[in-house]
């Protein structure tokens, strides 16, 4: 059988391309050497986060804070078993839906791993050794990616763990040391604290989410530090221990002095490789670049003519919705139309409670490129609806330009940032002034009022409730 596409790897950027491509009339093929469909996203990450962050956050909501509103629970219980099991089932869904999808649009879905023979022809090995073999007119690669470790502490899935684990662990662990405060160290740092977990991050750099806007950093370091987690910022982890009992971590302070942390378990989360292993780059003339990422231009094809790149294996964003923008991009231009992608437009959201999220330049960059800017801020203190909800911890932050007013970065720390971030993404799409946003009717009692206050507070400094 010869294919229009062949899509390898079935996560959310190589899934969605399979979709659109079989609405686009395309003959498609699916390969996926994992068990189910879904990738890394729907399997071992968004997804299953996400379930545990909610339950996790239910949790903490009735231990701590229902008694605020009035409500009495009695001892609280925690059955992890049930929340875990609960998780699970969200992903068995989701990864149902996905083979659902495929069966829909008469993709075929091939079981295995594939690995590139020459132009157009591509072997599978399945799980059981069985090697079939199909051939496609374009090829995209979407394998994704893998954690990352350090040179001297090798992920043993034991006790020194990725997030893969550390979302399936068989009982709530009494200390958990993590590695990274970037991300998932956040998130699933986060997911344990509520539950119980002592939780130690050690972070190399001097922030939490070190990538993001520096005044969200701060806003989530100080979050994370009343949730009960300890912050070891600026250290240098320098060894891990897993022999004895505890896992020993060992960082030096910024003072030069070394300090020694133990945990049940070492969560590594100091970012993800791309996966290429046995996928026959060598018989194709696809290149990497130093750290593996695959090379692609400005149409996302390799150096070799009809295979293409896209997702977390070809590096920038390492996220979902990024991966999906790129599958949709590369397919609709097979198919003769113009797609675009405006990466600047590309959010990204940290799911902690409250929630962080940002999409355009952070005011690092701003002053880096010597950009003339203007800041508007709104608390969410001064926000009837936040007060209403007992979320008042949280800021809007507007970055605009200080001649043309044009909105250029937009971040937001504070309840329901998740959602509240795609007003700020049209925009950016669509290049809207401060003044455009603060001119629009934001419905009342909302959180969306803290955007408009951010803008007008931009423009002329005129928020209305501060
Ligand atoms: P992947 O999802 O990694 O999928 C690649 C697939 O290719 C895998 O299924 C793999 O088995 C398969 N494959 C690889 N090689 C072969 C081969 N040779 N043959 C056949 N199959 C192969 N992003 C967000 O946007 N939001 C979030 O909330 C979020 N949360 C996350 C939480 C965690 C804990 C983690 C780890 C990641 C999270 N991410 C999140 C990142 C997101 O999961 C990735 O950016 C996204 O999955 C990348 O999609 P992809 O299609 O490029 O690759
Ligand atoms: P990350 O890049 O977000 O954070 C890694 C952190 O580890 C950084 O802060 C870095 O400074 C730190 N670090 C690196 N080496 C270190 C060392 N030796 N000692 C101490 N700290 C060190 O990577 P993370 O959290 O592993 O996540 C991987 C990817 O998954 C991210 O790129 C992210 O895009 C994606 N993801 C997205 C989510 C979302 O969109 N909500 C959720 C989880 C993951």
């Amino acid at each position: 059988m010869k294919y229009d596409l062949a899509v390898i790897g079935s996560g959310p950027g190589g899934y969605v391309a399979a979709i659109r491509a079989a609405q686009l009339k395309m003959k498609v093929a699916i390969i996926e050497r994992y068990p189910t469909l879904g990738g890394t996203c729907l399997n071992v990450g968004c997804i299953p986060s996400k379930a545990l962050l909610d339950s996790s956050e239910h949790y903490l909501q009735a231990a701590k804070h229902f008694g605020e509103h009035g409500i009495g629970t009695g001892a609280l219980k925690l059955d992890w078993e049930i929340m875990r099991g609960r998780k699970d089932k969200v992903v068995d869904d989701n990864v149902k839906g996905i083979a659902f999808l495929m069966k829909k649009n008469k993709i075929d879905v091939h079981a295995g791993h594939a690995t590139l023979l020459g132009s157009e022809a591509i072997r599978i090995v399945g799980a059981d050794g069985k090697s079939t073999e199909i051939t496609s007119t374009s090829v995209i690669i979407a394998t994704g990616s893998k954690p990352a470790d350090l040179p001297f502490a090798k992920i043993d899935k034991v006790k020194l763990i990725s997030s893969t684990e550390a979302l399936a662990l068989k009982s709530v662990p009494k200390e958990l040391v993590i590695i990274g405060a970037g991300v998932i160290g956040c998130e699933l740092g986060s997911v344990y604290a509520r539950l119980g977990t002592k939780v130690r991050i050690v972070e190399y750099l001097n922030s939490a989410i070190p990538t993001m806007d520096a005044t969200m950093g701060k806003e989530l370091g100080k979050s994370l530090k009343a949730l009960g987690i300890e912050l070891y910022l600026g250290h240098k982890v320098k060894a891990v221990d897993t022999k004895g009992k505890k896992v020993k971590v060992v960082a030096t302070a910024p003072g030069g002095e070394d300090v020694e942390l133990s945990g049940d378990y070492c969560m590594m989360a100091v970012g993800r490789r791309p996966y290429t292993d046995n996928l026959g780059l060598e018989n194709v003339k696809v290149s990497t670049d130093p750290r593996g990422f695959i090379k692609v231009n400005e149409h996302l094809e390799t150096a070799h003519p009809g295979i293409y790149a896209i997702g977390d294996v070809i590096g920038g964003a390492m996220l979902a919705h990024k991966a999906e923008e790129e599958g949709v991009f590369v397919v609709e231009r097979l198919a003769g139309q113009k797609p675009h992608i405006n990466y600047r437009a590309i959010p990204w959201v940290v799911y902690t409670w409250p929630e962080v999220a940002g999409v355009g330049y952070t005011e690092e960059e701003l002053k880096q490129s010597n950009r003339a800017y203007k800041v508007g801020s709104f608390p969410y203190r001064a926000l009837g609806r936040a007060r209403a909800a007992n979320e008042s911890e949280g800021v809007v932050k507007v970055l605009a330009d200080k001649d043309t007013d044009e909105i250029l970065g937009v971040h937001m720390f504070g309840a329901r940032a998740a959602d509240m971030i795609a007003e700020a993404v049209v925009a950016l799409e669509y290049r809207a002034s401060a003044e455009d946003i603060a001119r629009i009717s934001h419905a009342h009692p909302t959180f969306t009022e803290a955007l408009k206050e951010a803008c007008l507070a931009a423009t002329e400094n005129r928020a209305l409730h501060l």
